[in-house]
């Protein structure tokens, strides 16, 4: 079977788009490569490989698992099934940390790195900043720091933590997170690609905020005098996650909206002493 036939085949399956994903990824060419090869022949063991990776796909299990990748601010993450895929949605929060952090970097914490897709961002796109990144899944923190490593952000640290548990008397700049906030009840952690992922880093408590409220209770002993906490949230979570960070004292809080026009991060200024 030529290559082109065996796209078109999969394209009825699983769509076009992901078939073509996959077949790269099988063939580990490019696009150019794929459209400029069509009628080769597709050698059996690659037939092969790509049939079970459609069957799989088609099965529900996200595409990023399939391939062990995906792509966040402009650089490819190694994933695996033990961290949440990186979202579109979150180079919001981490393009309002790069606009907070000061310009000589400082001490920055993430909470909850998972792949390490928003410290590993950070550290890469500011030398000067030294970032922790804290997760309680051991299994997490390996893939986090194979992509610290790929990135070749050496200012990073890696801790397995309860959120602050183990940071002592550390103080940041800037403190970012993606929490689990899915309420334990949904019914979307049962549905698409929510049903292969960490419940872990899903879900969090009956309203989704139990580990919001952790969080923000917690900032003010690590944050510095005028450092930021920025979390990202549900799509209908704003208004709570700004009155948590009012009731605990922060300053200037406001909400973010992302490409999509939704309420998606909330933070605060903890006031200078
Ligand atoms: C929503 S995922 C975010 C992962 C990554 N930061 C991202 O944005 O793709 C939440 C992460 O928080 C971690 N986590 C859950 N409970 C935790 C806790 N009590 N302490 C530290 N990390 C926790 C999970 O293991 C998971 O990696």
């Amino acid at each position: 079977m030529t290559i082109a036939a065996a796209l078109a085949e999969a394209q009825q399956v699983i769509g076009r788009l992901e078939a073509r994903v996959l077949l790269r990824y099988v063939l580990r060419c490019d696009e150019a490569w794929l459209i400029a090869h069509g009628d080769d022949d597709l050698a059996s063991p690659q037939s092969a490989a790509f049939g079970v990776l459609i069957a799989r796909r088609a099965a529900g299990e996200p595409v990023a698992y399939l391939t062990g990748h995906r792509e966040f601010y402009g650089r490819e993450f190694v994933v695996t099934p033990a961290v949440l895929i990186p979202r579109p949605d979150t180079e919001l929060l981490v393009e309002l940390a790069l606009q907070r952090l000061p310009a000589n970097g400082g001490d920055v914490l993430d909470l909850g790195a998972g792949s390490g897709c928003i410290g590993v961002t950070i550290a890469a796109e500011r030398a000067q900043a030294r970032v922790t990144l804290v997760d309680a899944s051991a299994d997490a923190l390996d893939v986090a720091r194979e992509n610290a490593q790929r990135h070749a952000a050496a200012n990073t640290v890696l801790l397995r933590s309860d959120w602050y548990a183990a940071l002592g008397d550390a103080r940041y700049v800037l403190i970012v997170s993606n929490p689990p906030y899915i309420a334990s009840g949904d019914a979307h952690l049962q549905q698409g690609d929510l049903r292969f992922e960490p419940q872990s880093a899903l879900a969090s408590g009956t309203d989704g905020l139990a580990d919001m409220r952790r969080i923000v209770a917690g900032a003010p002993a690590h944050l510095a005098a005028g450092g930021w906490l920025l979390c990202e949230h549900g799509h209908d979570q704003a208004e709570a996650c700004t009155m948590l960070l009012q009731q605990s004292g922060f300053a200037e809080v406001f909400s973010a909206r992302d490409l999509a026009g939704i309420r998606r991060v909330s933070g605060g200024r903890w006031p200078p002493s």
